[in-house]
Parts: structure tokens; C-alpha cells; sequence
């Protein structure tokens, strides 16, 4: 079955929408540092305003504990979505209690209305189904239909992702159709070569994809804090570095099945490597075979790829029709340590083909580093989602909505 689309719904005139959006942006001091989120929201909620329906925004932001939290409002995004979509846009004060169900029963025709962090309330990510069910009923009575459009957290089974698309005439909105489409496009056929780049800290966040990636790509590069895992599991000294110990075995395992399908798995030659971690900490270039011969001994850490790698790396994604990347290749948020996520990102935006930044850290990475999101050919809003939909997995959220 295909997805159902917002055609499915009919005419939304006069309805109220509910518009399950992920909003979760990066907010430092309660002032968004990275907007991509809401803004890749507009065309869905354009569209429902255009229809004339009366539209009720609801997301998560971070991970509260099921109870209110000032510092994970919402009240900073629906500002933002007010100054993007340039009209006023009403704010309920909880999830779905009385200051939510006055902002709905308020809006006209066309109006928009955002309501408190999803996760203030317990039951949108309960284990329990029953507890998700309750929940989802209280937001049920607050609209007609659902539009599903939080593309970054379809992987998620929870109450406004799952059970409420259970209970409301129920579809996906834009951003999720044109996430897919692009996905699509990575799973079927991509042009070759095909090359995915990952990085990020944790190798056991990224256990699924490779598996499910190595039969797939033909070459993949692995820098960011994930590297070092590789480089010990080759027998060489990491110093500090981020070491996963217990995942030793399975990253040799990766080598080995990499060899033999012929996959060109590319790892770093050489790190920039500091004496702490700070954005001042004094740093050289080392080898990757020798990162504890420098003046910091076992107590350097690595905190970014190296300068030959991120040539390296440049060559072989310039060089591929097909690049999907997930996961910085160094501790970019440091100027110091931003140079290979700066040369990998630039390489992307040279790609004669399809290149796709895979949400969080890295979409947020090539924003700051100063890239316009009009450089790539795709930058994911889904972190977690982009990499579960890529492992081949069935996403909750997908599914509700007629995905197979
Ligand atoms: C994300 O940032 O990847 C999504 O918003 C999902 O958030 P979560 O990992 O807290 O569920």
C-alpha cells in the first residue's frame, strides 16, 4: 500500500488539522540556533492555511520527562513559525488540556494554533500502549483529521505518531512525501558509485546501517569519534580517544565482510589529536598509526579527522554519483576541529548527483559551518529516521500511514 496523501482527506475547509510536525530544534538561552525544521514545515501548513483549515501544530522538543519544563517549550518555535509563515499564530499553553482546547476552539478559518511539547504529558512516549491510547484520545477530541509531517520521528511508536494516525482520518503531509521520495532513491538503484560517509561518536548508533549498507554502497568512509573503534579494531593505540571497547569485534567483522564484498572501505591515515577536550586545547596532526607519538602521549584525543584524510574523503565523494552522509567527521561546534566536517560538507556540494545530508548533528553542521541548504541535493530533517529508514527497517510512523 502507498502512502496516504493529503488529497486522501478531501476538502479541509472549515476542519481542524492536526499537524503532527517535529519541531524539535536546537535552542541555546531559549533562541533556536538551527530553524531547518520549522522552516522544512511551511509547505504542509501553507497548504492546510490555503485549504482554509483550522490548523493545530503539535511536536516534541527534547526529552522532558513526561512533565512540564519551561526550558523545552514550545513557545520559542510558534514565535518563529509566526515571523516564517507572517501571521499571527495562537499558542496553548499544554498538550491537550484547557488552554489547548480554548486555542483550537478559537481559530477561524485559515488560522494556525501550536500547542505545548508533546512530551509533557507521559503518555506520548509511555511503553504502555494503553497509556499512549489515553493520551492520544485527548488529542483526538481536539481535531477533525491528522497530518502526519514529523518526518524525524517516524521511528518513534508514540501516541501522536502512532495511535492518534490510528484514531483521525489520517495522512501524510509534504515533508514526509518528499523525505521519502528522495530516501526512495538512495534504496532503488542509486546511480554508482555509490558512497555513504558516517561519522558521529557512537559506532553502536550506526551497528544496523552498516550491516545493512556494506551489500548496498561501494565505498564507505567513516570518520568522527566512531573512527577511533575502527582504528584500535586494526590493532592501532588511540590514546583518549572515544573507544567503544565492547564493539572491537563487530567493527573487525565489518572490515573483513567489506573486504571480501569488494566494498572500499576508506578510514582515516591521520587525526587531528589535542590535549583535552576544549576549544583552546593546544592540537596536532598525527598519523593514525601513531596517534599516542605525540608531545600528548596516551592522553592526546582525537577530535578530528586529519588534513590527508579530508582530502581523501573529498576525492572519493567528489568522484560518486550517489553520497548520503550521517554523523560530523570531528567536533565541529570547535573551530579548531571543524576542518574535515567544512571539507567533506564542501565535497558534497560538488557532487554531480544526488548528495543527502542525513538530519541532526549533520544538518545542523553544514549550517553552521555556513553552507545554504540549496548546496546539497537533500538535507534530511530525520537523524535516527533517515538511518532506520536506510537500515531497511518498518518505521511506525510510516506504516499508520499505508507505507509498506
Ligand atoms: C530527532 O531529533 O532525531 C527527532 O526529533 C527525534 O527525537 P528523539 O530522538 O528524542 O525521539
Amino acid at each position: 500500500m502507498a502512502l496516504r496523501t493529503l488529497e486522501s482527506l478531501g476538502s479541509l475547509a472549515g476542519k481542524r488539522v492536526i499537524v503532527r510536525c517535529d519541531l524539535n530544534v536546537p535552542l541555546r538561552d531559549g533562541v533556536i540556533t538551527d530553524d531547518g525544521r520549522v522552516r522544512a514545515s511551511l509547505p504542509t501548513l501553507n497548504a492546510l492555511i490555503r485549504a482554509g483549515a483550522r490548523v493545530v501544530v503539535c511536536s516534541h522538543l527534547g526529552r522532558p520527562d513526561g512533565s512540564p519544563d519551561p526550558a523545552y517549550s514550545l513557545e520559542p518555535v510558534a514565535q518563529r513559525l509566526s515571523e516564517l509563515l507572517g501571521m499571527p499564530v495562537a499558542f496553548g499553553r499544554d498538550t491537550a488540556g484547557e488552554s489547548a482546547r480554548d486555542a483550537v476552539a478559537a481559530l477561524e478559518d485559515g488560522d494556525v494554533a501550536v500547542l505545548e511539547n508533546l512530551r509533557f504529558d507521559p503518555g506520548e512516549t509511555s511503553k504502555d500502549v494503553v497509556e499512549r491510547q489515553t493520551f492520544a484520545r485527548r488529542l483526538a477530541e481536539l481535531g477533525d483529521a491528522l497530518v502526519s509531517d514529523g518526518f524525524g520521528v517516524v521511528h518513534r511508536k508514540q501516541a501522536s505518531v502512532y495511535e492518534l494516525a490510528e484514531m483521525l482520518p489520517s495522512a501524510a503531509g509534504l515533508l514526509i512525501a518528499a523525505e521519502l521520495e528522495v530516501l526512495d532513491r538512495l534504496t532503488e538503484n542509486p546511480q554508482r558509485p555509490y558512497t555513504v560517509v558516517l561519522g558521529g561518536s557512537k559506532v553502536s548508533d550506526k551497528l544496523g546501517v552498516i550491516s545493512h549498507l556494506l551489500p548496498r554502497v561501494d565505498r564507505l568512509l567513516v570518520g568522527g569519534g566512531m573512527m577511533f573503534t575502527f582504528l584500535a579494531a586494526q590493532g592501532y593505540k588511540v590514546g583518549a580517544s572515544l573507544l567503544e571497547s565492547d564493539q572491537l569485534e563487530t567493527v573487525k567483522g565489518y572490515i573483513a565482510d567489506a573486504r571480501e564484498r569488494g566494498v572500499e572501505l576508506i578510514l582515516p591515515t591521520d587525526a587531528v589529536v589535542a590535549a583535552g577536550f576544549a576549544a583552546d586545547a593546544p592540537h596536532v596532526v598525527a598519523d593514525a598509526v601513531a596517534l599516542e607519538d605525540t608531545e600528548f602521549g596516551a592522553s592526546g584525543i582525537g577530535l578530528d579527522i586529519g588534513p590527508d584524510t579530508a582530502a581523501t574523503f573529498a576525492n572519493a565523494i567528489r568522484d560518486s554519483r550517489t553520497v548520503f552522509w550521517n554523523g560530523p567527521m570531528g567536533v565541529f561546534e570547535m573551530p579548531a576541529f571543524a576542518a574535515g566536517t567544512t571539507a567533506v560538507a564542501k565535497a558534497l556540494t560538488q557532487v554531480d548527483g544526488l548528495s543527502v545530508v542525513g538530519g541532526g548533528d549533520s544538518a545542523a553542521a553544514v549550517r553552521q559551518l555556513g553552507f545554504a541548504d540549496e548546496d546539497f541535493g537533500h538535507i534530511s530533517t530525520g537523524g535516527g529516521a533517515s538511518l532506520e529508514f536506510l537500515e531497511g527497517k518498518q518505521l511506525p510512523g510510516l506504516e499508520v500511514l499505508g507505507w509498506q
